[in-house]
This record gives structure tokens, C-alpha cells and sequence, in this order.
């Protein structure tokens, strides 16, 4: 259903600041076709293209994002942590990060992170503003760590294609994967374990591994039969699967997520 084994995490993190709207260009300049997007809540409710649950790591600023609205998440420089190259990029809200990934013709991985807010603050207006702006929803997958999120989603429209994330595979992923109708689980690739993945596909549902940065950290696991990787180095990846677009696919590399 993902047609592509690889997908960007955070839009090219390695290559431009993670989570803005130049690692989504970026993304598509490479010739990746599905990116990974987190999407949380400012306090004023405010959902934004963001990671952390505060802006100290990937700005200039500090404080909660419970302290930040639309207005003061545009003050931050969210580029110069990463190189002086993007100074001056700021925040993207959760729908200039749809509209751009929609323009760019990419497939959309959104994962939504509640932190300390409810399902009903950040989960429905993104609904809402998928099903404004969003037209191939093929090329939609909702992720989450947040089994309510997931729960939310499923009750609100059954047709969304759902992933659930796991970092150690819980006993009972069976009946949360089939609370949701999930297509795809994703999963921690430095815990999982073969015989997982021959459960998963056993029980129908797809397979992806985040976030493994070196080709030889999955070696194995593409012998197991995972569908795809979400990872920070997409470019090492096409070179070694043989998918590469990018006529610069050698370009250096700055940071891993964290
Ligand atoms: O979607 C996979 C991955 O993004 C989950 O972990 O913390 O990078 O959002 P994290
Ligand atoms: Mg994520």
C-alpha cells in the first residue's frame, strides 16, 4: 500500500533542519516519495510541524509548547541550530506542512504526538484540515504512539489508513492493531525481532522500521520481509536499494534525529 520502501523521517533531516518545510523540499529534490511528519499542539492550539515537546533543542527560543502560539512560534529562528545555510526558517503549522507535501505530489506519513493534550485538541482539527486540502488519501497514513489518537481517527472516518507505532511490541498489539483496522504497524527497527515480523505479516499487516541510518542496520530485517524504512538518510538508502533520483545522492550529512 506504501509504494515506496523508503520514507523521509522528519522530511530529509540529515540534509536540513527536521520538521520544516525545507526538509520537505529537500525530500522531494531527492527523489523520495513519502516523508514523515510529527504533528503537536501549541498552547493556543496551534498544531505545528514539530518533535519536541518544547522549542529548545531545534530553535533559538525556549519554553514549552504549551507556552507558544501561532504568533510567537513565527519568532523563532528554527535553522541556525542546524546550519548557518537555514537561518531564518520558522515553524510551519501542521497546514502549510499539507499544503506543501500535497504541492510536492508526496505521500504523507503523520504522526501525531498528544504529549499532555487531548485527542479532541489535536487530532480533529487536523482531521479537519486533511479533509479540506488532502485529495489522495492513498497516499495518507496516520501513525502514532497514542493508541487514543488512533482510536480517535478510526471512530471519526474508518476509511483512514492507520499505522500503529511501537518501540518494544506490547502482548496485546493484536487487539490494539485490530481496534484501529491499522494497515501498518512501525516499529523500533533495533528491538524487533524476526519472529515479530512473521506475526505481523501473519495477522496481515505491513511492516516499517524506524529509524535505522546506516543500510547495514537492516540488513537482516529486509531478509525478514519489512516493507519499508522511515529513516533521517534516505539518500544512503536509494543508493543502496537502487532507487536513487538524485544526481547528488553523495552529499554530505549533518545530524541523526533524536
Ligand atoms: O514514525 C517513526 C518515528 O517518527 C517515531 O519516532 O520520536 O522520531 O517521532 P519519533
Ligand atoms: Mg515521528
Amino acid at each position: 500500500m506504501i509504494v515506496t520502501p523508503i520514507t523521509a523521517h522528519r522530511g530529509l533531516s540529515s540534509l536540513a533542519p527536521e520538521n520544516t518545510l525545507s526538509a520537505l523540499r529537500l525530500a522531494a529534490e531527492h527523489g523520495v516519495q513519502w516523508v514523515e511528519i510529527d504533528a503537536i499542539a501549541c498552547g493556543d492550539g496551534t498544531i505545528v510541524m514539530w518533535h519536541d515537546n518544547s522549542v529548545d533543542r531545534c530553535s533559538d527560543g525556549s519554553g514549552a509548547m504549551s507556552q507558544h502560539s501561532a504568533q510567537s512560534i513565527k519568532q523563532l529562528d528554527c535553522g541556525s541550530w542546524f546550519s548557518e545555510q537555514y537561518r531564518g526558517e520558522t515553524m510551519a503549522t501542521i497546514e502549510e506542512a499539507i499544503l506543501l507535501i500535497k504541492e510536492l505530489g508526496l505521500g504523507l506519513n503523520l504522526e501525531f504526538k498528544l504529549y499532555e493534550n487531548s485527542v479532541e485538541t489535536v487530532v480533529a482539527p487536523v482531521l479537519a484540515l486533511l479533509n479540506q486540502h488532502w485529495e489522495n488519501f492513498d497516499k495518507l497514513i496516520i501513525s502514532s504512539f497514542d493508541q487514543p489518537a488512533l482510536e480517535y481517527c478510526h471512530s471519526q472516518q474508518p476509511e483512514l489508513q492507520l499505522a500503529k507505532l511501537y518501540e518494544k511490541i506490547p502482548d496485546n498489539w493484536l487487539q490494539q492493531m485490530q481496534a484501529i483496522n491499522a494497515v501498518t504497524c512501525h516499529c523500533d527497527y533495533s528491538v524487533l525481532q524476526q519472529s515479530q515480523v512473521a506475526e505481523l505479516h501473519l495477522a496481515g499487516y505491513e511492516v516499517y522500521c524506524y529509524t535505522p541510518n546506516d543500510t547495514s542496520a537492516v540488513e537482516q530485517h529486509w531478509e525478514w520481509g519489512i516493507e519499508g524504512i522511515i529513516t533521517d538518510y534516505p539518500q544512503k538508502f536509494q543508493q543502496h536499494l537502487g532507487t536513487s533520483t538524485d544526481s547528488d545522492s553523495s552529499a554530505g550529512s549533518h545530524c541523526e534525529t533524536e
